[in-house]
């Protein structure tokens, strides 16, 4: 098996502030580059900023200041982000970097020394604030102005020389490789709506605009810019040093494994970007992962409907792992999902607070009461003590199997369910009442720390600061962190004490 994983985030618009909807896709992809470190894959894990094209010339322009000035200020706050969120990547390209504009061009001569891409004209519908082009049956009437069916962003109306890419050559290739790869485009639903698209027939793709200056030149024709989705989707080679393919990061990490993108933008991910890739003679990555909204209310957050929840702010009352485990547990991963002050309470409280962060302090507590904050030395298994510390063994491939489909939901239940287990097994055996039974009351003991070590082992990739906190008791570091030891029901046979832990989550009064 390829133990390489490489795994990346959209790279994000510095055209405002980061808001929720951005969080929460780096919060998803963050999550899965954990996961596979732990389970011991070497991970390339990659964020960025999109800074090339006319949505954010004129967002400079707005506010009067040089494009470059502008883009340095705004994406410093995305990667402000990703160090408040935690976020484990290995890098954050910068579309406006000098090794990602060489990456872009030469794509670019590829395409068009193959024949690919022609010059000729454009005239259509474009929308800056999707930077997209849209048929006329894509497009409808809204209070005098044209806005387009999916988005709902303004269309204006483009006439330009521009160059195409070939792209209707690339619709029966492109459905012969959906169909030989079934999870390139997961979920499913998303799968059957891009299938469908370009069964409908794929026209080619203008891919330069002339009319502004705010991007990559056209080698070959310096009074063009490359259409701004050509120069973004190309960060993921960029960032492995393309185009020199014998580059270590390269031919470790190309193919990617796994873009984890909003499904608004699943078309140039699952269209566009095979097809560009097809074209050159580049491997297409392996998987293309369409997740829902994070709705405000019943709406996707934006600045111009003013909806805006503030990851920042959101952490800053609460917290930055009850954020994630938030929107890991309570988003149906896939479709949208919803946040609001009063639910992330609820799960705080009831989850964190009373469910992880209870069976910690109580067991914790007890071993220090009783025992002096020692983990056992003797103490004898049951068939009940084995039966509950075997779970996580008899598990563990299921596990593996639906996290590979990612289905974070199945993952996280399934922690949640072994957290109750745990809680329930510590009361039910009632170690209080084996004051005379030293050895019961070790084995108790020993179990139940037992379950506390496996648990936050699997909490890790989601709520990482508490996990180590909580493993910290056990003198385990993160490079500790294996996913393979919850199968161990006696890893802390020889260690000897354990540390003592705070409050873990404060109850929020209500
Ligand atoms: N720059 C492009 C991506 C280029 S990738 C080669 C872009 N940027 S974006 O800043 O507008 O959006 C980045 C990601 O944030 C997208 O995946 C988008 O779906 C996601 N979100 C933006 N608002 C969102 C929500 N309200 N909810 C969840 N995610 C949404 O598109």
């Amino acid at each position: 098996m390829n133990k390489n994983f490489y795994i990346t985030t959209p790279i994000y618009y510095p055209s405002a502030k980061p808001h929720m909807g951005h969080a929460y896709s780096s919060i998803v992809a963050d999550f899965f580059a954990r996961l596979k470190r732990i389970q011991g894959h070497k991970v390339f894990f990659l964020t960025g900023t999109d800074e090339h094209g006319q949505k954010i010339q004129r967002a400079a322009e707005k506010s009067n200041k040089d494009p470059l000035e502008f883009c340095n200020e705004i994406s410093k706050t995305f990667r402000d982000l990703s160090s408040l969120l935690n976020l484990s990547n290995d890098d954050f390209i910068r579309t406006t970097e000098k090794r990602h504009s060489l990456a872009v061009t030469n794509l670019w001569k590829i395409l068009e020394k193959k024949e690919e891409i022609y010059l000729s004209k454009y005239s259509g519908w474009y929308s800056v604030s999707d930077e997209a082009f849209y048929n006329e049956d894509e497009i409808e009437d809204s209070d005098g102005k044209k806005i387009s069916k999916s988005s709902g962003s303004q269309v204006e109306w483009v006439e330009e020389e521009s160059f195409f890419f070939k792209l209707s050559k690339w619709q029966e290739p492109l459905l012969k490789f959906y169909s030989e790869n079934p999870k390139f485009i997961l979920p499913e639903s998303r799968k059957n709506e891009v299938i469908s698209f370009v069964k409908s027939g794929l026209k080619d793709l203008s891919v330069s605009r002339k009319s502004f200056t705010w991007g990559i030149k056209v080698p070959s024709k310096k009074d063009h810019v490359i259409y701004v989705w050509l120069d973004a989707l190309t960060n993921y080679l960029s960032a492995l040093n393309y185009p020199n393919e014998t580059d270590k990061l390269f031919q470790d990490f190309w193919p990617a494994n796994i873009h984890f993108i909003g499904k608004d933008i699943l078309r140039f991910h699952a269209v566009y970007w095979p097809a560009f890739l097809l074209a050159a003679g580049i491997k297409p990555p392996q998987r293309v992962y369409g997740h829902g909204w994070i709705l405000s209310g019943d709406e996707k957050m934006s600045k111009s409907k003013g909806n805006i929840l503030d990851p920042i702010e959101i952490i800053d009352t609460y917290g930055l792992d009850a954020l994630r485990y938030y929107l890991l547990k309570e988003v149906s991963f896939g479709n949208d999902g919803n946040i609001s002050k009063d639910k992330l309470e609820n799960c705080i409280n009831s989850d964190l607070a009373n469910n992880y962060g209870n069976l910690c302090q109580r067991v914790i507590l007890f071993c220090e009461k009783n025992i002096g904050l020692k983990i056992p030395e003797k103490y004898k298994l049951t068939n009940d003590d084995l039966s509950i510390l075997n779970d996580f063994k008899e598990n563990e491939e299921n596990i593996i199997k639906q996290i590979n489909d990612q289905n974070i939901n199945y993952y996280v239940e399934y922690v949640v369910n072994q957290l109750f287990k745990a809680n329930k097994y510590f009361n039910d055996q009632a170690p209080w009442t084996k004051k005379e039974d030293i050895l019961r009351l070790n084995t108790i003991v020993f179990v139940s720390l037992e379950l506390i070590r496996k648990i936050s082992i699997l909490l890790y990739p989601i709520i990482p600061n508490t996990s180590l906190k909580v493993l910290n008791i056990f003198s385990m570091k993160e490079k500790d962190i294996k996913f393979d030891t919850i199968k161990d029901n006696e890893y802390l046979k020889d260690k000897k004490e354990i540390i003592k832990l705070g409050i873990l989550f404060t109850k929020i009064k209500k």
